[in-house]
């Protein structure tokens, strides 16, 4: 069979009408960014400073920024200038970069480098984007009103998980410096038996969380009658393509320490795009209480609770409010 590369996927997608011109030149403008920062990544060590060495600097979220991270962001916002896009958001900037000049109302929203603590461990990491159409002034919208959304995760294999609202596709970088589609369909089963939660904070935890995570690891002794696995990277993009892969439910809830009374997740840069493509592989992405893609963003850096993956289980976790 023969390889499909993301430009040709792309453009039988805009010959179809499901991808305008727009869209289509900012995903191939994402790709290359996307390969720059892997080839960065790869070689994490050799030579040069250290990628996870702090700047000095705080991002809006009061992370601590590394160097990865202003690069990740630097090489996206380089790459989108020339595509005609009218603002970049970026959970690295306070403010949104807008294009003078141009006449589009498309906005790009990141993650630049998503996983920031694992750049120095040789685990993975990547860059999540969300592309949307703005609307009288703001350069906010709701999550439905995304165009196309999606994540690089640079691993093992750096891959990327796309949707533009017809399904998700996955293309894995190849060595020739290609994007090419998978041989797999990304679609996350109903059911599980991973889950994926820091229980580090279980003792910061609304008691419904508590409830939940105690039924799970009650395991075949439980209510729930069988056992469970966990698994926790500390990099989203991690955890979801492994949910992409074999289904799985993750939690970042609220909790009661300072800051952290929305969780951790950004709404815009993070929830956003992770929850169309989970709707768009059949699972659910909530916070909680409503859809991920129905919360009307009031700030760039809004954060949510934020609980995604296969239905039947996120379904369990709405039944213990
Ligand atoms: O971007 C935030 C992030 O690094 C995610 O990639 C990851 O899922 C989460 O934070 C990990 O948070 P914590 O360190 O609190 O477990
Ligand atoms: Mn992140």
């Amino acid at each position: 069979m023969e390889s499909l590369t993301i430009e040709n996927f792309l453009k039988t997608k805009n010959e179809k009408g499901e991808v305008g011109k727009e869209v289509y030149a900012t995903l191939i403008a994402l790709c290359s960014a996307a390969k720059k920062i892997a080839e960065i990544a790869a070689v994490n060590g050799i030579g040069a400073d250290s990628l996870g060495s702090l700047t000095g600097a705080e991002n809006t979220d009061g992370d601590e920024q590394k160097a990865l991270d202003v690069l990740a962001d630097q090489l996206i916002c380089n790459a989108l200038g020339p595509t005609g896009i009218s603002a970049y958001l970026s959970e690295e900037r306070d403010e949104a970069v807008i294009f003078e000049g141009s006449d589009s109302q498309i906005v790009v929203a990141s993650d630049p480098l998503d996983g920031s603590s694992n750049i120095d461990t040789n685990l993975t990491i990547g860059t999540i984007f969300s592309i949307y159409r703005a609307e009288q002034e703001s350069w906010l919208r709701e999550g439905r009103a995304q165009q196309a959304a999606g994540f690089f995760a640079y691993g093992p294999q750096t891959v990327l998980l796309i949707t533009t609202g017809q399904g998700v596709a996955g293309f894995c970088l190849n060595t020739e410096g290609q994007f090419v589609q998978m041989d797999w369909q990304p679609q996350i089963p109903a059911t599980t038996k991973e889950f994926a939660i820091n229980a580090a904070n279980s003792r910061y935890w609304p008691a419904k969380v508590k409830r939940y995570i105690d039924t799970v690891l009650a395991g075949v002794d439980g209510p729930r009658g069988q056992n469970f696995n966990m698994r926790w990277n500390g990099s989203l993009v991690a955890d979801a393509f492994r949910i992409f892969r074999r289904g799985g439910i993750f939690l970042y809830p609220e909790d009661s320490r300072k800051n952290y009374e929305n969780g951790r997740l950004r709404l815009v840069y993070e929830a956003n795009p992770i929850a169309f493509l989970v709707e768009q592989a059949g699972g659910r992405a909530s916070d909680g209480k409503a859809d991920i893609l129905d919360i009307t963003p009031t700030s760039y850096h809004m954060r949510v609770p934020f609980i995604f993956g296969s239905t039947d289980e996120v379904d369990s976790y709405h039944s213990e409010q």
